[in-house]
């Protein structure tokens, strides 16, 4: 992706103004254009002039001013941009983007523009965790805004809590790596993928249907993120992956060890491996003769990765995959919690749903506090989704 060069800022009316007009000086400094569109309610905390002087362009108030709308209507100033960002964005603007009102010129702004829109919100740490306000944000998620912060700390009411905007330098940067698509710079991510093959003697073994491609495509996407990535493979026909550092493995028990010796020395685990749920309680040494008409297999129950790698004292932050064929939501929740995760993506399998050794796959995101559905796609284009995600939500953790 490119890097943009022509940024619409939206400024809506809360105290965090004043920190939007350093914001402009910042983006001016990494050699951008900004145009400002302000609400009425921001423009009597900071003056529309301010803006027009550190931007070096006319601020827009009003959705119909003559005189403007001359200059350049909505449709082509939202056209404009490469990029919009909305700084500070209160509650109540953030419930009218939610909902798709417009009814002044940001609000319209907003619905008429095509390229990303990132909002980086402000208000009282009550207003933030009210559920209506949470249910606002998710809806945005939903529609493909990115979130920036909100950051903890003291508040201009006294209180403390989530809910300040991001400081200029965060959103600045912020803008500038995810836009550049270097969303994951800096960070080691660790990966399995793959089926386990856990075998019953010398020619025999028990695994699954997993091909290892939605795994493959998240350490090239997360590669490509500007992370240093590891993967632990179980064994598939896939080439490997350039500039990977690629660990093969057979087992769930050789798939453990690889894992969980690496990872608190990773920031991020995903564990996309279809890790065999039981093995063999005992690998005959010769091939098992063919004798009775019935047969059973003792097994035991291998170690969950996932949730030991959750467990650890310094753990990574943790993303879960779960594969299922009915209650897809209620499965993927319980998984969430009870693994500890930080995020699980649930995917259908089977009845040529996507999963398991297709090209394609949809993905439900859950992480506490959010869910976002990725609609079904390639799961090269599905990966880069998920990885832009888990960029999103860690950078607001941190
Ligand atoms: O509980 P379930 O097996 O459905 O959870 C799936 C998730 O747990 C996947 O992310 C998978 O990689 C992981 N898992 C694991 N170790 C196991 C079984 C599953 O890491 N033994």
């Amino acid at each position: 992706m490119n890097e943009p060069k022509r940024i619409l800022l939206g400024v809506s009316g809360g105290i965090a103004v004043y920190k939007s007009a350093e914001l402009v000086r910042l983006l001016r400094k990494q050699g951008m254009e900004v145009r400002v569109a302000m609400t009425a309610a921001a423009a009597k905390f900071v003056t529309p002039l301010t803006f027009q002087a550190l931007s070096g362009n006319a601020v827009h108030c009003d959705l119909l001013d003559a005189e403007s709308e001359n200059a350049m209507d909505h449709i082509s100033f939202a056209r404009w941009a490469d990029l919009m960002i909305i700084a500070p964005a209160t509650a109540n603007l953030i419930a009218k983007l939610s909902h798709g009102l417009a009814d002044d010129l940001l609000t319209t702004l907003y619905l008429a523009a095509t390229c990303r829109v990132y909002v980086a919100p402000a208000m009282n740490q009550a207003m933030w965790s009210k559920p209506v306000t949470q249910e606002n944000i998710a809806a945005l998620r939903r529609h493909g805004v990115h979130l920036i912060g909100p950051a903890q700390g003291e508040q201009a009411c006294g209180e403390t809590g989530f809910g300040r905007m991001s400081e200029p330098q965060e959103i600045c940067a912020a803008l500038l790596t995810v836009s550049s698509g270097l969303c994951l710079q800096g960070l080691k991510v660790l990966i399995s993928a793959g089926p386990t093959r856990e075998p019953l003697d010398p020619v025999r073994y028990i695994t699954n249907r997993s091909s290892g491609k939605m795994g493959y495509a998240l350490a090239e996407a997360a590669r490509n993120a500007g992370a240093t990535v590891t993967l632990v493979s179980g064994p598939t026909q896939l080439p490997s992956p350039e500039q990977i550092d690629l660990v093969r493995v057979e087992t769930a028990a050789e798939m453990y060890d690889a894992v969980i010796t690496r990872a608190e020395n990773h920031h991020v685990y995903i564990g996309a491996a279809a890790v065999a749920d039981y093995t063999p309680v005992e690998v005959r040494p010769e091939k098992i003769k063919k004798q009775d008409e019935q047969t059973t297999l003792a097994l035991h129950k291998t170690k969950d990765i996932l949730a030991e790698v959750a467990s650890l004292r310094v753990r990574p932050f943790t993303v879960g995959f779960a594969a299922e064929t009915t209650d897809l939501e209620a499965y993927a929740l319980d998984k969430l919690a009870r693994k500890n995760l930080d995020m699980i993506a649930a995917n259908w399998v089977g009845q040529a749903q996507g999963g398991f050794d297709s090209e394609q796959n949809a993905l439900e995101v859950f992480w506490k506090g959010g869910r976002e559905t990725l609609a079904m796609t390639g799961k090269n284009r599905l990966a880069e989704l998920l990885i832009g995600l888990i960029a999103e939500i860690l950078k607001a953790k941190v």
